[in-house]
């Protein structure tokens, strides 16, 4: 899947953010390796502490549905009404350790965009170097 078509899918996924806390809305996308893309957004709640990522969304839906095999995600988020937002939204330290989980940090691409067509791309293992996993224990 194109890199454009998984910012997409995470665009789709920010309408649904529930957010009347901060007004920061988040969608985030998540390709597993046969191709399906799993959605998710944030979800606050009125006891503040226990809102939700989007991205920790997603992964627990996909995990919930038998699929482990992740490859990539997408990423969108900010203030702004509508599909563009001023920033760039990095996933929060949490999230990238609940990736980090099913993932080779040395393969997922994570992919932070502003648009469709406007976007920032790393490798897990650049956001969350010498990270704890699994194989550590
Ligand atoms: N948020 C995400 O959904 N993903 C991140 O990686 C950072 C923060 C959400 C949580 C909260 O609902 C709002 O953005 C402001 O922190």
């Amino acid at each position: 899947m194109k890199n454009e078509e998984l910012i997409r899918e995470a665009i789709e996924a920010r309408h649904a953010s529930y957010a009347p806390y901060s007004g920061f809305k988040v969608g985030a996308a998540l390709l597993n390796k046969d191709g399906r893309v799993i959605r998710g957004c944030n979800v606050e709640n009125a006891s503040y502490g226990l809102s939700n990522c989007a991205e920790r969304t997603a992964v627990f839906k996909a995990v919930s549905e038998g699929l482990r095999d992740f490859v990539a995600i997408a990423i969108v988020g900010g203030r702004e009404e509508g599909d563009q937002t001023s920033e760039y939204a990095y996933p929060c330290g949490a999230c990238r350790q609940v990736l980090r989980e099913f993932t080779i940090p040395e393969a997922f691409r994570v992919i932070i965009a502003r648009s469709v067509t406007d976007y920032e791309e790393y490798t897990l293992e650049e956001l969350l170097p010498h990270s704890f996993g699994p194989k550590n224990l």
